[in-house]
């Protein structure tokens, strides 16, 4: 612990294994996949990739510049830098995000962990891999289960701090990962008819692209990185002030980039090889990984073990994330300790996780948004409105209040390649036109 008493990071690796731990999760394998299908492929790809390097890139900055700066949680960001004004309101929006996401973000990594034990199922021959799911998900009980066990583990690891827990989880597992998809790469673009697959995946299609889909890649550019809520204002808290934050918010966006296009290399070939549909939504992923699994032999038990382990682990590090954002919010500004604030929040997002997770059985029949089930609703909420608004209001903030000039000088400190005008001119005028127009065409005025 130093001087102030919040912690540190304790070397780069450690800062950058931690923040692309909370990049890289469900968002990468579960999400980009589905929305990705869900938008129609190649197209929203690229779209995708032009708003990480544009967007997603100078927000990530953004964010590391006024944790690292205030070393506060998002509310006590905003406080700081513009005492007794309304920006602390922004600060807020992101703590409620955090409810939000963590809520069903937490049952869909409970369906993470029931899939370590389910190889036994998909590998039965002439296994149903979407009966299989719809099975495990409809599943009241079940359900409840895995979602509860998912919070405890992120509870425990919260409450221990950011050295002890938080750093020390993020380190070891993402190479493992890694190595893992590739050899899932490999069995999946090997399959008979996987080049449909691969270009749908990768051969831009404009024809069948909307505003929504633009805006579904803008919210998923946020979700990835973890932005709009204050996640990485609260890990650039515990940044050394001479560590170079450009730097490290490139191989965050990097890694995290990375992971994404591979977990779309496994699932499009296999989509299209098995004959599944690639816009199936939430249940995607569980649907054609196993199904890769299946056609590797005995060794898929081995590798199914293993991978559903991985990504719970990934989960994790990326829920921790957002328990952290919460807890630190009652830590700093309501002088909780940590273990209460861990614990109580985690127990009220745990019951708010109950919603989603029933939303396929006892609740199925609330279709809050566009015909979507809760945990889509939820998802869509979060997402497409909270996360972009938030952006929006970062970017606002320093580009038009604080100043830009203080953030590069906050960014600059110990950076090998520094900031400069490119990104005051993302920050003050691309991110918020943007945004808004994107939002504009979303609820309808402009399309
Ligand atoms: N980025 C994570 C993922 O891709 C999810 C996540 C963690 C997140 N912390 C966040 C999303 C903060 C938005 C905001 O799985």
């Amino acid at each position: 612990m130093s001087d102030n008493g919040r912690g540190h990071w304790q070397t780069r690796a450690g800062f950058v294994a931690a923040a692309a731990g909370s990049a890289i999760g469900l968002g990468n394998i579960w999400r980009f996949p589905f929305i990705t299908g869900r938008y129609g492929g190649g197209a929203f790809v690229l779209v995708y990739i032009l708003l990480l390097i544009f967007i997603g890139y100078p927000v990530m900055n953004s964010e590391l510049i006024l944790g690292r700066k205030t070393e506060k949680n998002p509310v006590g960001a905003y406080k700081a830098l513009a005492p007794g004004s309304p920006w602390a309101i922004a600060g807020f929006m992101g703590v409620a995000a955090g409810f939000i996401i963590l809520s069903y973000y937490s049952v869909v990594a409970g369906w993470a962990i029931s899939y370590i034990f389910k190889s036994g199922a998909y590998m039965a021959a002439g296994a149903d891999t979407a009966a299989i799911f719809v099975g495990s998900i409809t599943s009241t009980f079940g359900g409840i289960f895995w979602h509860t066990l998912f919070m405890a583990l992120c509870i425990a690891i919260v409450a221990g701090g950011v050295e002890q827990g938080i750093e020390k989880w993020s380190k070891i597992l993402m190479p493992v990962l890694l190595a893992l998809l590739i050899i899932l790469i490999i069995r999946s673009v090997t399959l008979p008819g996987a080049g449909e697959g691969l270009s749908f995946y990768l051969r831009p299609d404009f024809s069948a692209f909307t505003g929504e889909g633009f805006l579904a890649a803008l919210g998923q550019v946020f979700f990835t990185l973890s932005l709009g809520m204050g996640a990485m204002i609260t890990y650039g808290s515990y940044l050394k002030k001479d560590e170079d934050l450009p730097l490290n918010a490139k191989y965050v966006v990097g890694a995290d980039t990375i992971i994404a296009l591979l977990a779309g290399f496994v699932i499009f070939p296999a989509v299209f090889a098995f004959g599944l549909e690639p816009a199936a939504g939430p249940g995607l992923t569980f649907i054609t990984i196993p199904a890769v699994f299946a056609q590797m032999g005995a060794a898929g038990h081995i590798f199914g073990i293993i991978f559903f382990a991985l990504l719970t682990i990934a989960a994790l590090t990326s829920a921790i994330s957002l328990l952290e954002v919460v807890a630190a919010y009652f830590i700093d500004e309501i002088k909780w300790d940590r273990k209460k604030a861990t614990v109580i929040m985690g127990i009220i997002i745990w019951l708010l996780g109950i919603i989603p997770s029933l939303g396929y059985s006892t609740l199925s029949h609330i279709t809050p948004i566009m015909g979507m089930d809760l945990l889509d609703s939820f998802d869509f909420v979060a997402n497409n409105i909270l996360l972009p608004l938030g952006g929006l209001l970062i970017a606002v903030f320093i580009g038009w209040f604080w100043g830009t000039d203080k953030a590069l000088e906050e960014a600059n400190r110990g950076a090998s390649t520094k900031l400069g005008s490119s990104y005051s001119f993302l920050i003050k005028y691309v991110v918020p036109i943007a945004v808004f127009i994107v939002f504009l065409n979303s609820v309808g005025i402009l399309g």
